[in-house]
């Protein structure tokens, strides 16, 4: 036991900030406080991810900062935890003497154990893959973020094996967290006061646990606070279940939202990146979604310049994207990964300029799609979770409606955690403006729809 100060500094995606807060607990457990600063800190973590050069550059600078910070502090503690850690071991422990500790994701646990080697003068690694660890019995501690939306960790790793991706590599063999321990964390966090949850995982419709799958998962999860909403990232589109798509349009709790990453929009580009489906099968599911939920919003993730892309294939993509008319869409140039498919197999041959120009392009052009989607909002009706106070102006708040677009409403009476019935007045390509009409729940702004609507 100690009472050091911690703190982590989280890079990558919402899986990592989840795991960061499984680590909050550990060290909390072992006795150590969290602060909200490096400079405060005994420890510091560095939560890394590697999906892209550019992720991990960052981190390095930052560790360089801190090697500064060593230098003024001569006891602080820095380790490097998440995605990095297995690739870099090596590099980071005996080349650069940055980091005391390295720590995989699923070796957490191992945590305290690795802190007291390093009091022992011992630079500490442990970078083991589990094929069953889920930390399922660790309640993850929020010590940042909102209080009004949380994110819960489903599964852990992925066994998709997409060309271009390192994740099966940093996060290892796919695996399930058990049902009744998602669904007491989710009664925890209703319980707590909060409002919205997301459930996650690195491809959530293969979740799968003593033959529970994802549809009955959501099911179950909405069952427990109907005033709470549920969402969920991301799924796949090989294998995406039709009966959650009749779930999410009949239950009022489950989002009215899908992220459904589409990566390219050829069935060439798409069969070297084992993505195993075609353009037509993903435009089909498209139309389902729109067909069984009306007025689904949609999001994906899109990577342009991977290799031997052509013109064509990035036409392709580029069509695909305007066909589907998506809400909102994550975009990246190709980086390649080392130990990947693409990596053994194929050449990074796409010239960096010729990324970025196709890069522009696809950015420019959804931006003009969000830019119309978005004006055709004005005028419409939203029910909108206020998860706090609008970062242009204290006067304001900022919410999401339940089709996730982002809301500012004058501040009035309304607070945090608050669903708002909201008039959309007016729009950028990225944000809604909305009048708020009064205070209102999800049973009461449902059922009020409904009624309009018959
Ligand atoms: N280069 C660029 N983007 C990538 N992604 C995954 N791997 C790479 C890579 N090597 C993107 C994918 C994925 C998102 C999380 O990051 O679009 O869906
Ligand atoms: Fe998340 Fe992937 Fe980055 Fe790891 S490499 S933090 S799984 S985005």
């Amino acid at each position: 036991m100690s009472n050091k100060r911690f703190y982590i500094e989280t890079y990558g995606c919402q899986m990592n900030f989840a795991d960061t807060e499984v680590v909050n607990s550990i060290l909390m457990e072992d006795g150590m406080d969290p602060v909200q600063t490096a400079e405060e800190a005994d420890i510091i973590f560095v939560n890394t991810c590697s999906i892209r050069e550019n992720a991990e550059t960052r981190v390095w600078n930052r560790l360089k900062e801190f090697r500064s910070l060593k230098d003024e502090k001569r006891d602080l503690t820095v380790g490097v935890m998440g995605c990095m850690a297995e690739r870099i071991k090596d590099k980071i422990i005996e080349q650069e003497k940055l980091v005391d500790i390295v720590v995989g994701p699923d070796a957490y646990r191992e945590i305290p154990n690795l802190l007291k080697e390093v009091d022992d003068g011992r630079k500490a690694v442990n970078v083991l893959l589990s094929l069953e660890e889920t930390y399922a019995d660790i309640t993850p501690v929020r010590t940042s973020g909102n209080g009004v939306t949380a994110f819960v960790s489903i599964m852990r790793g992925c066994d998709n094996m997409c060309a271009f991706c390192v994740v099966p590599f940093t996060r290892g063999r796919e695996r399930s967290r058990p049902m009744s321990s998602i669904l007491s964390e989710v009664k925890q966090l209703s319980d707590q006061g909060y409002k919205e949850v997301t459930l996650l995982g690195q491809n959530v419709n293969s979740y799968n646990y003593e033959d529970i799958d994802f549809t009955r998962l959501m099911d179950e999860a909405s069952k427990v606070d109907p005033e709470m909403r549920f969402r969920f990232s991301s799924p796949h589109p090989k294998d995406f279940p039709e009966p959650l798509l009749h779930l999410i349009a009949e239950r009022p709790n489950l989002c009215n939202y899908i992220h459904i990453p589409a990566q390219a929009g050829s069935d060439t580009m798409l069969e070297r990146m084992r993505r195993p489906y075609t353009r037509e099968q993903y435009l089909t599911l498209i139309d389902k979604m729109r067909d069984i939920i009306p007025g689904v919003s949609l999001s994906t993730d899109i990577i342009t310049g991977f290799c031997d892309e052509t013109e064509e294939e990035h036409e392709a993509t580029m069509s695909l994207m305007k066909i589907v008319g998506y809400d909102l869409a994550y975009m990246f140039a190709y980086s390649e990964r080392e130990r990947t498919l693409a990596h053994r197999k194929y050449e990074d041959n796409v010239p960096e300029d010729v990324k970025k120009r196709r890069l522009s392009q696809i950015i420019e052009q959804q931006m003009n799609i969000q830019e119309q989607i978005n004006n055709n909002e004005v005028g419409k009706r939203h029910l909108v979770l206020i998860e706090g106070t609008s970062k242009r102006s204290d006067e304001q708040l900022a919410g999401r409606t339940d089709t996730n677009k982002m809301v500012i409403i004058d501040k009035k009476d309304f607070r945090k955690g608050d669903y708002v019935e909201v008039i959309i007045t007016g729009n950028t390509s990225a944000t809604l403006f909305g009048d708020p009409v009064k205070k209102s729940s999800i049973a009461e702004f449902y059922e009020n729809r409904e009624l309009v609507a018959s």
